[in-house]
């Protein structure tokens, strides 16, 4: 076989067969197909799509390039969650005790964030001595024994992945929906779980801009899940604007713990109450959506959910003395408030920009090696739908020092489209596919 034909096959849009992809990919993951003729491969799939059955094969040739995860010895229903990568996301810090104390096994390797903030392990990492990096028996062991993990992903798990994302990063050919769907699933499926949850993001804060878009990659996931075996749901919800209130990674980690700790109701335990209910069901714990979102608020009514988390840092070699006292949180030395010019309703924040306004605090990275101040972010005050006094905040900057705190005043400012009229509202859950 020539990588040259299938790029040619693929360029012309024909379908490539089950053996071409498995051969493509076994030679892309040990050197022997050279990354100029992937690049080529990922930009002709950008433009020809692939079909069910091409993305289904690519998935499983990508998910046996490397190490898998047997959870068979774990007992229980094993799940997993992935989302598609939001602003503000900390989704995760509460779905996961939520769903521990809900009887779930939740197995979890999250990665580390590229971009406006950290992803769900550096925010971990707010707990001084958390360990990410878990080796297969630590794992597996902490899964059966505390009955949830976070940690990062293990060198060898799809490495064709791996090597795959960090082409497509640099060659314009991440927003396709074959590959996306791909990508993700071939590592979800690497990790074990028999039930995984998938928060599909949609709006300008996302790679999905349009519901319909949304849906696309939703079904395909789905589909190469149930391809896989394995029970698989996708919620499609709005990253128009930021998710909750705080975009920062120990910022979030404290928005997580007052969710824990039963803070007013937002789209934050929506989400997780919709996430955690497609888990429930899926999984057989409970009978319908309505049992399980009772299993849900009583896990955080009775304080078993926070309890959870608290085990969860502990078992990792965590120091969890900031759940009681989240003043403990690194915290920024400089907070300014950065209030509105003008007034109207809020008609949108954009959640890319805002991200933006994360990253030049610090709190993300701009490569891979780039180091984060887990203490800096903001927290707004206004969301789409509220409204606005001038002079009133729009959000607390939390910065290291009063320079970047400035900058990030103006940007925040720019991230903000107030209106004399309301905006029309759309909903935060925007369809589950099963
Ligand atoms: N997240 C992934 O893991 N892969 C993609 O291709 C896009 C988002």
């Amino acid at each position: 076989m020539q990588m040259n034909d299938l790029i040619v096959k693929k360029r012309d849009g024909y379908a490539l067969t089950t053996e071409e992809i498995q051969w493509m990919i076994r030679g892309f993951t040990d050197g022997t197909v050279p990354d100029y003729q992937m690049a080529a491969m990922a930009m002709a799939i950008y433009f020809q799509g692939m079909d069910r059955r091409e993305t289904l094969d690519l998935t499983l040739a990508m998910l046996h390039s490397g190490d898998t995860i047997d959870l068979s010895g774990v007992s229980g229903v094993k799940a997993d969650k992935h989302s598609t990568g939001g602003v503000g996301d900390k989704t995760s810090l509460v779905l996961v005790p939520m769903m521990a104390a809900c009887g779930v096994k939740m197995a979890k390797m999250s990665g580390r964030g590229l971009g406006h903030t950290g992803g769900t392990i550096d925010k971990l990492e707010s707990f001084p001595g958390f360990d990410t990096a878990l080796t297969m028996e630590q794992f597996l062991h902490n899964v059966e024994t505390v009955g949830m993990v976070i940690s990062g992903q293990s060198a060898n798990l799809d490495p064709a992945d791996k090597k795959l994302y960090a082409l497509r990063d640099v060659t314009g050919t991440v927003p396709s929906i074959p590959l996306i769907a791909s990508s993700i699933m071939s590592k979800k499926l690497a990790a074990g779980a028999d039930v995984i949850v998938l928060d599909v993001k949609c709006g300008a804060g996302s790679f999905m801009r349009t519901p319909e878009q949304a849906r696309e990659l939703a079904t395909e996931m789905v589909e190469i899940g149930k391809g896989a075996g394995r029970n698989t749901v996708a919620v499609i919800t709005d990253m128009d604007e930021p998710l909750g209130n705080a975009v920062g990674n120990a910022l979030e980690v404290r928005e997580a713990i007052d969710a824990l700790n039963g803070a007013e109701p937002g789209e934050l335990m929506e989400l997780c109450y919709t996430l955690g209910s497609a888990m429930l069901t899926a999984g057989g714990i409970a009978a319908d959506d309505a049992a399980a979102r009772a299993m849900m608020q009583n896990a955080i009514q009775s304080g078993a959910a926070l309890r959870k988390l608290k085990t969860l840092i502990e078992a990792q070699g965590g120091d969890a003395s900031a759940i009681d006292d989240p003043k403990l949180l690194p915290t920024a030395p400089v907070q300014v408030e950065a209030t509105s010019k003008v007034e109207g309703y809020v008609n949108q924040i954009d959640a890319a920009d805002v991200g933006v306004v994360s990253m030049h605090l610090g709190g993300g990275r701009a490569t891979k090696e780039s180091e984060i101040d887990l203490r800096v972010g903001l927290v707004l005050h206004k969301k789409v739908g509220d409204y606005v006094n001038l002079g009133e905040s729009l959000g607390t900057i939390h910065a290291a020092d009063e320079i970047s705190a400035e900058e990030a005043v103006k940007l925040l400012l720019g991230c903000y489209h107030i209106e004399q009229d309301p905006p029309e509202k759309t909903p935060f859950i925007k369809g589950i596919v099963r």
